[in-house]
């Protein structure tokens, strides 16, 4: 009990001397969003992976997300972009390459059909499912509250524009974004720098003064190391990139975007 207190006191006393870094910097104002992982549920499509691929969806939806961001990775680091492809048919080769190495027959169709009509019949209702993935509970308010605060947000995703227009729709978060923003005019990913300046000329804004909003720590760290002021989103309870340096904030859902506002009154939605 006296080290608690002894713990708080110290606490309180670096609080008051040493004004914390967040506390200096300039009010963000804008708001920028990751889609896939933040916005959109990457990991939803489990439930049906699981219906067709019996005690491996899960598996198979890690694979699949982490393959995808390797391919994105791939073609942007090498040969100059030429390999460059939109997101919509990265993610679908991510995805075959999962299946693959996942190594199993997907049950679908019935035993007339075969393996090769099993496996494309597999990967179209995969893909379907990832058009409209689940969106996050919180996103509907999170967004609604920052728009009644009069602050612009937007999306900034790897996603092509055909893909994030749908999955705005079908989460029905139309009208609650000010940008959508695809890196598919560059043809080039996150991480690259000037992925994330298509932030800053969308919004006409310096990344310090734009919070960037991400789920994926490796998009929260390179943000971060481009300028943005972050959060991370951390959903599952994950340790941070080891790389030396943090996120601005760290949260556990959307919510915490509002945490960057400090004069309006928080925990409202
Ligand atoms: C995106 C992926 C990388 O939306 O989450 O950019």
């Amino acid at each position: 009990m006296a080290s608690l207190v002894c713990n708080t006191v110290i606490g309180m006393k670096n609080r008051s001397t040493v004004p914390d870094k967040r506390e200096t910097l300039p009010v963000p104002q804008a708001v920028l969003f990751d889609a896939y992982g933040t916005l959109f549920d990457v990991y939803s499509v489990a439930l049906a992976a699981e219906q067709l691929f019996p005690g491996h969806g899960q598996a198979l939806s890690l694979l699949w997300r982490d393959k995808q961001i390797e391919y994105t990775r791939l073609v942007t680091t090498s040969n100059h972009g030429a390999h460059y492809r939109p997101f919509w048919e990265l993610t679908r080769a991510a995805l075959v390459f999962a299946i693959k190495k996942i190594a199993i027959t997907p049950v679908i169709t019935g035993p007339e059909a075969t393996f090769d009509q099993n496996f494309g019949a597999a990967v179209e209702r995969l893909m379907n499912q990832y058009r409209s993935l689940s969106a996050f509970p919180e996103n509907r308010e999170v967004l609604s509250e920052l728009q009644r605060r009069g602050i612009p947000t937007g999306i900034l995703s790897n996603g092509d524009p055909a893909m994030l227009e749908l999955a705005v729709k079908s989460a029905g978060l139309d009208g609650l974004l000010s940008h959508i923003i695809s890196v598919d005019p560059i043809r080039k990913y996150k991480t690259h720098p000037e992925a994330y300046a298509l932030g800053e000329q969308a919004t006409g804004l310096p990344a310090g003064r734009i919070a960037f909003v991400s789920c994926n720590a490796w998009d929260a760290l390179a943000a971060t190391w481009y300028g943005y002021q972050t959060l991370w989103v951390n959903r599952y309870q994950q340790p941070f990139e080891e790389l030396g340096t943090q996120p601005t904030r760290t949260g556990n859902s959307l919510r915490a975007v509002l945490d960057f506002f400090p004069s309006q009154p928080l925990n409202e939605v």
